[in-house]
């Protein structure tokens, strides 16, 4: 049955960033579909909120530690989510940071070097360290969380925009070097989400009536709107897909040239 590929039963999965915004949202929606789920992010207490609350809607999760910039914490994770369930199915690459907005002249290093171990270098070492577990297993699914400026570039986002398009190449190359292995590797390209990360964005008015005119669907949309599209990756149902860009954006991306 085409309806029982969606079933995530069986399945560990873990999502950094995962204690609020679009990380939790796709975190739930994929212990719904039956995984277990490891709800991570920098702050043990938030993530033990969020497993506690998931628990409490019957869903199977726990929640792990890890800034995903620091390597010790990068190698506990996985670890620790090994001794407990002795496998990792699905990987969701979705903690992200833009501690920079202004011109790229300008771009403090310091906060380029954080935007670029956050948001492309922390997917790319704790993919390798999930790679040899999936390969051992037969396969797997990792999903990186880009963005549309990983695909159209912004003015005064340029650390952000250069991570976001990195983790777009980064995708490609591990669906190629992976497929083998039936390690299936894909990116999703959020358009603008409510979340604590684009408040700044949606609270600015002049940018908003642009956005509001541009965009297909004339609104932003809520982190469960982002949850589906997970689902649909790191399951079997999309078991002939690898390398993919998927954009879920509202339509902003096809704003009209002119007028
Ligand atoms: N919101 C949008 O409009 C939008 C659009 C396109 C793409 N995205 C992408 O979607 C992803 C999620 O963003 P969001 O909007 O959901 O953000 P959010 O609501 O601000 O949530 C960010 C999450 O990441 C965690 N986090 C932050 N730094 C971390 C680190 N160094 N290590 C581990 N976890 C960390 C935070 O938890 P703690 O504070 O507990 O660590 C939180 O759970 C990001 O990659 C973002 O670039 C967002």
């Amino acid at each position: 049955m085409i309806k029982e590929k969606f079933n995530l039963t069986g399945k560990v999965a873990i999502i950094t960033g995962a204690s609020k915004g679009i990380g939790e949202a796709m975190a739930r929606g994929l212990a719904e579909f039956g995984a277990t789920v490891v709800v991570s992010s920098r702050k043990q207490a938030a993530v033990d909120a969020v497993a506690k609350q998931f628990q409490a809607e019957g869903l199977t999760a726990i929640g792990i530690e890890c800034h995903v910039a620091k390597p010790d914490h990068r190698e506990k994770l996985i670890e620790k989510v090994m001794e407990k369930y002795g496998r990792i199915d699905i990987l969701i690459n979705n903690a992200g940071t833009n501690p920079y907005f202004g011109p790229i002249h300008k771009m403090p290093e310091n906060l380029y070097q954080k935007t670029m171990d956050i948001n492309i270098n922390s997917a790319l070492a704790l993919s390798n360290l999930v790679y040899p577990i999936m390969q051992a297993q037969g396969g797997g699914s990792i999903i990186h969380i880009s963005s549309i400026e990983g695909i159209h570039s912004s003015a005064m986002m340029a650390a952000y925009d250069i991570s976001k398009h990195a983790l777009i190449a980064l995708g490609k190359n591990q669906a190629i070097e992976w497929g083998r292995h039936n390690i299936r590797v894909n990116t999703i390209c959020p358009g603008y989400v409510k979340t604590k990360l684009s408040e700044a964005l949606l609270s600015n008015e002049e940018l908003m009536k642009s956005f509001e005119k541009n965009c297909a669907l004339g609104r932003y949309s809520t982190p469960d709107e982002m949850a589906g599209l997970a689902v649909f990756l790191a399951s079997d149902a999309s078991s002939y897909m690898t390398g993919s860009t998927i954009v879920n954006d509202g339509g902003l991306l096809h704003a009209p040239l002119f007028g």
